[in-house]
């Protein structure tokens, strides 16, 4: 328990929407909070509204290639907060995928106009895969929104969670009065503007009392009080158990751009957000309060500046003390790196650090060295599982339109699928590169960057796959005969493991029940865990 002073200081999360949700904008109420910045709009937002490379790119660069927006860590009474930064794009699905196995917690936004959308589907999911405990926000309450009712019938029907109200609205649109604060038992009364100063709390012995009526009208106040009596008599007190289980979500009601009910939301996270978990590896589960140092990477960025080709790998602490210059074991490799320049993300500077802690994430500088997934320990060989890669959505072959630049190509595909910008499938007994993608921008953007980094011109041909499976087998003589078989669709990943790669569902359900030894995966976990 060397460390346990530490360890219980600090929150490591991400805020989790559909685009246009409220993301930005709550991020940004946060870090003002947190004293990281002084002003707003000072958080750029990360959507791309116009579907193109270049303007990824010129966005990325603005953002001093979004380094110092990835990670926001600030400190609110006394508790560190690490805030993990997600992308916003759809075609970025898997970079916030893979964010969400580096954090202890998150927050999501659901817009009251809107409800549950397409993407905030896909993200409980993998928030639900790993039992991630969430608090939900719901945003824009100043707009004429939903029925609250019906909208968290419909949230805990679309994200299969039990919702616990902490805060109860009266009213959206323009009659948005406030909301009524159900754990302290409150009344907040809403006033439009963005300081926090601007809220009104109003104490109230019991909701039966008149000063409710006084404050917000004979009418309003009787429907609050049934309301109330209803979510009361349904939910009863929050059981803290079930939220840290990611059995139950709290739900605050308010307007991130208002700056209402954001400080409801961000007290109760400092009281009941999860501090540093443990968590699984290749041979067991390692725990932050263990004295020997591991973490593993999460997310690798490159440098958009071709002048200086340098990396920045992410790596997320999970036990003991990371220390600067000091070697620690690269598992992959099978050697001992250490860093001169380690960088922590305070107050959106990049500042070089000695040390860091369970729930801290570390920049290091990258020549080329790390993968997404890659672990670092002070000595043990294991593995931290959990980190997968998913079935890409978009297939095509990678064209080479330069033949004198065929090495650079090569490179350039290696390092770009190191850093989990796309997967790289070659043909099995072939030659040829596949590159799958969630969204189209990505192949723009790996277009782009081979040309402008690596001096290689390419071209994409669309490929007939809709998903990419990991294929085992207990029996290696089965396993031969389909990838014999199947040769057309089979493919090995980068580290030479087998992919049946399947046209279409009706493909790779006949190949299911035709082949009972073989076992179809939709994640590369597999082969993490028997590493
Ligand atoms: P995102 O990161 O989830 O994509 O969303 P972001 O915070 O950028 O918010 C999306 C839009 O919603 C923004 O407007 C923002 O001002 C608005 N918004 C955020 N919170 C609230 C709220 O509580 N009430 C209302 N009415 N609007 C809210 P925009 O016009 O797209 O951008 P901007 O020009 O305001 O920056």
């Amino acid at each position: 328990m060397k460390y346990n002073h530490e360890i219980q200081k600090r929150r490591t999360f991400a805020i989790i929407s559909h685009p246009d949700a409220g993301k930005t904008t709550l991020t940004e109420k946060f870090l003002l909070f947190g004293g990281a910045i002084q002003t707003a709009g000072a958080v750029k937002s990360n959507k791309i509204k116009k579907f193109a490379a270049s303007d990824f790119m010129e966005i990325e660069r603005q953002r001093g290639i979004s380094v110092a927006t990835s990670v926001m860590s600030f400190e609110y009474n006394g508790i560190l907060v690490n805030l993990l930064d997600t992308p916003g794009h759809k075609d970025f699905a898997e970079d916030t995928y893979r964010t969400l196995t580096a954090v202890d917690s998150v927050i999501l936004v659901v817009d009251s106009v809107n409800g549950v959308e397409e993407q905030t589907r896909r993200l409980m999911e993998v928030c639900r895969m790993r039992d991630t405990p969430v608090i939900v926000f719901i945003n824009k309450m100043d707009r004429d929104g939903k029925n609250r009712f019906d909208l968290l019938e419909e949230i805990e029907a679309e994200l299969k969670i039990q919702l616990h109200p902490m805060t109860w609205p009266i009213n959206s649109g323009k009659d948005f009065k406030g909301v009524y604060n159900l754990h302290d038992k409150n009344l907040v009364l809403f006033t439009a503007g963005t300081k926090a100063a601007d809220e009104d709390v109003v104490e109230l012995t019991d909701i039966s009392v008149e000063l409710l009526d006084n404050k917000i009208g004979e009418k309003d106040a009787s429907l609050l009080r049934e309301d109330v009596e209803l979510v009361d008599g349904v939910h009863g007190e929050l059981n803290v158990t079930d939220y840290l289980a990611g059995k139950v979500a709290p739900v605050f009601f308010g307007s991130a751009i208002n700056n209402f009910g954001v400080k409801e939301m961000l007290d109760t996270f400092i009281r009941i957000a999860p501090i540093p978990r443990c968590r699984m590896t290749s041979v067991r589960e390692v725990c932050p309060d263990e004295e020997k140092f591991s973490g593993f990477i999460f997310k690798i960025h490159a440098n958009l500046d071709p002048k200086h080709r340098d990396r920045i790998a992410f790596l997320r602490v999970c036990s003991g003390k990371f220390e600067r210059n000091k070697y620690f074991h690269h598992v992959r490799l099978d050697k001992d790196v250490r860093f001169s320049n380690p960088y922590t993300f305070l107050a959106r500077d990049k500042d070089v650090i000695e040390a860091a802690y369970p729930g801290d994430v570390v920049g290091l500088f990258d020549t080329g060295n790390f993968k997404i997934g890659d672990t670092l320990t002070e000595g043990p060989n294991f593995y931290f599982t959990g980190i997968p890669s998913f079935s890409p959505e978009i297939f095509k072959e990678v064209v080479n339109k330069d033949p004198m630049k065929t090495k650079q190509l090569e490179k350039g595909l290696l390092q770009l699928t190191d850093e989990g910008v796309a997967q790289l499938f070659t043909q099995f007994g072939g030659n040829k590169k596949i590159i799958g993608c969630v969204g189209e921008l990505q192949f723009e953007v790996i277009q782009y960057r081979l040309l402008q980094e690596y001096g290689a011109s390419v071209e994409f041909r669309a490929q007939p796959y809709y998903k990419a499976c990991w294929i085992t087998s207990a029996d290696h003589k089965k396993l031969d005969e389909f990838t014999k078989f199947k040769s057309n669709n089979i493919a090995e990943d980068k580290d030479g493991h087998l992919v049946y790669l399947a046209q279409s569902e009706w493909f790779l359900n006949t190949e299911r029940t035709n082949n009972p030894d073989i076992e179809f995966h939709f994640t590369s976990e597999i082969h993490k865990e028997t590493a």
